[in-house]
């Protein structure tokens, strides 16, 4: 049965999948393009998997789109990509979050270009109401920035007298997250060949399975998708709770 891939995702699918999308660079490189043509075939990819998501019933899927770190890069590069994104969210974006998908954007927004936010605001209310599956782009997003902004909020709340500090709970800080209300990824898989989280959802991979794939991101396909989703079905997850192995003794 572990062979069998539909078998294996209708028994056990993971319900949030989060993904550091990495690689495009060395992908341009290695295929002699530009480097702005593997952050496009990257987006094609990023496409494809959503819709192979999608068909396979997942109900999570985010997308480490662009990090806080990322704006140090070249600001040509930045410009680029940031072009790139301006396409597909207006070009693209109509077929793939219609009736089905919810959009959710999680990151730092007053970094973004004008035209951008109003492009993603727009697009997050029109898909409010779908309820197959929510895609969550992290944009300009960094995990302790997340995490900071988040502590920020919380004493506010308690020097307005709204929140006593002894009410400071791990849900209260789950619910000034950017991803309040979403459940936390069960699998995360980074593409790419490093073995690094690079400031991606720091709280919430708490206790989330992690694969590291060596493939770059623009050839990472929807068979190595669904081989990374069986990988998971084939793991044991304890949440420290079980003495799994040892339950006997
Ligand atoms: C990952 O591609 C996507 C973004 C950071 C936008 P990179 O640009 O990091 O590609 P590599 O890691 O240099 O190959
Ligand atoms: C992580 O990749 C961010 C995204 C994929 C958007 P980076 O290429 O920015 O990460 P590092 O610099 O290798 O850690
Ligand atoms: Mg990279």
């Amino acid at each position: 049965m572990k062979n069998d891939a539909t078998n294996l995702l209708l028994n056990d699918s993971p319900t949030h999948v989060a993904i550091i999308m990495d690689g495009n660079g060395r992908w341009a490189t290695r295929e002699k393009k530009s480097v702005i043509e593997g952050h496009r075939r990257g987006a094609e990819n990023a496409k494809a998997l959503t819709r192979k998501a999608l068909q396979l019933g997942i109900r999570y899927l985010t997308l480490y789109t662009f990090s806080s770190e990322n704006w140090l890069r070249p600001a040509g590069w930045v410009e680029q990509l940031m072009q790139l994104l301006r396409y597909y969210l207006q070009q693209e974006a109509s077929d793939i979050f219609k009736d089905k998908i919810c959009l959710r954007v999680i990151g730092d927004r007053t970094r973004l270009p004008a035209d951008i936010l109003s492009v993603i605001e727009s697009l997050e209310q029109q898909t409010a109401g779908n309820t197959q599956m929510t895609l969550i782009i992290a944009l300009s997003y960094g995990s302790r920035d997340e995490i900071v902004q988040a502590v920020q909020r919380i004493t506010q709340a308690v020097t307005a007298g709204q929140l006593s500090p002894e009410a400071i709970d791990a849900e209260q800080v789950q619910a000034h997250l950017y991803t309040t209300g979403i459940p936390d990824p069960d699998l995360l898989i980074r593409t790419g060949g490093d073995r690094r989280i690079s400031n991606f959802l720091l709280w919430q991979l708490a206790y989330s399975e992690l694969l590291f794939v060596d493939k770059l991101w623009p050839d990472f396909n929807e068979t190595n998708f669904v081989e990374a989703l069986q990988d998971y079905a084939s793991r044991e997850r304890r949440f420290g709770a079980s003495f799994g192995a040892y339950n006997e003794r």
